[in-house]
């Protein structure tokens, strides 16, 4: 299998490195445009092969998309993280025009490829890739949901003092302080959560799971790296073994939840083919109408593009 990931930084190197760590895929390109970078990140996991005993070779280019021919699945993450002074639409803006160059280079070359996308802001920044890809949308989404149930389960963990490993959960809607954990869908080795934790607490927890990248951001000035690349290599990896792992993500709706034309997260089913199965969970009316909250949200920031885009055409 060969996996391509645009984007050599924090966290596309990142992925990269468990792609080849765990023998997901055993050619990996990453792709960056500025010079060298890619080529010398690649170069340095390449060297942890013989040190963590695994055969993926993963090869690095600046910009060069022939070396991502024929890529099974391609992970977007080029793309500039928000600074002081920018405005949320200088970000869409600027980060809109990264996604649509590579999203059009990556389907050049790969024209079969799974593409996922991970640049912020996301759900948006899906829908750009999507535009551009002009694939079924089962073959186009974005990782937000594993990265922020995962927030959550090891928020949960630290609290019960239990194994992440036994904290199952979902999460729906957009990638922002919208996002709508979901505490009637949450389990501790089949146990309801709400049995072992308080209301009180499980509120806290939700509320700093929503703000989860923020807290990241405060302390180190730059956002998450190692969880968002690992969540990405999670979802490449259901993918390319073909596993139907059920995950939330970044799924384009056609009528699921009562919603048309929208990327927004809810569970799916991923495999060989991508995005398998939409489910559709029974939502309470308090659940729904905190989904459709979060909808509005990434509704308006989808405008913001749709509107860049006519003023351009
Ligand atoms: P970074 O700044 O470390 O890396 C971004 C890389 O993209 C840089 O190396 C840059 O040279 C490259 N790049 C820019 N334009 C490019 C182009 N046209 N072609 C190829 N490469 C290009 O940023 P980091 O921390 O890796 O984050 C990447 C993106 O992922 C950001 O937009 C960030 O906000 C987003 N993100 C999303 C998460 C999610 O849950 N969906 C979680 C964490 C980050
Ligand atoms: C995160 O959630 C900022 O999207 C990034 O860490």
């Amino acid at each position: 299998m060969k996996v391509t990931v645009v984007g050599a930084g924090n966290v596309g190197a990142t992925c990269a490195d468990v792609l080849a760590h765990r023998e997901i895929a055993n050619e990996i390109v990453l792709l960056d445009i500025k010079e060298g970078v890619a080529e010398g990140k690649a170069l340095d996991i390449w060297q942890t092969a013989p040190i963590n005993l695994y055969d993926s070779r993963t090869v690095g280019s600046t910009n060069d998309y022939s070396k991502t021919a024929d890529s099974d699945v391609v992970v977007i993450t080029s793309g500039l993280p928000r600074k002081p002074g920018m405005s949320r639409d200088d970000l869409i803006a600027t980060n809109a025009g990264i996604v649509k160059t590579v999203t059009e280079n990556v389907v050049k070359y790969s024209p079969n490829a799974i593409i996922i996308v991970v640049s912020n802001p996301l759900d948006v920044m899906t829908y750009c890739a999507y535009l551009n890809a002009k694939i079924d949308s089962k073959r186009v989404f974005g990782m937000a949901g594993v990265l922020d149930t995962a927030r959550y389960r090891a928020f949960l963990a630290t609290e019960l003092n239990v194994s992440p490993k036994d904290i199952q959960a979902v999460l729906m809607g957009g990638h922002g302080d919208t996002m709508v954990p979901l505490p009637r869908y949450t389990t501790v080795a089949g146990i309801p959560v709400t049995e072992l934790i308080s209301e009180e607490k499980l509120n806290e927890i939700i509320e700093r799971t929503k703000f989860g990248g923020g807290e990241i951001v405060k302390l180190l000035g730059t956002s998450a790296w190692y969880a968002p690349g690992a969540a990405a290599a999670q979802m490449v990896e259901a993918i390319v073994r073909d596993q139907k792992r059920i995950f939330p993500v970044c799924a384009w709706l056609d009528g699921e939840y009562g919603m048309k034309e929208i990327f927004l997260g809810v569970p799916v089913v991923l495999g060989k083919n991508g995005i398998e199965k939409i489910i559709e969970l029974d939502l309470n009316d308090a659940e729904k109408a905190l989904l459709e909250e979060s909808a509005v949200a990434v509704k308006s920031v989808m405008a913001v593009l749709d509107t860049m885009n006519a003023t351009n055409a």
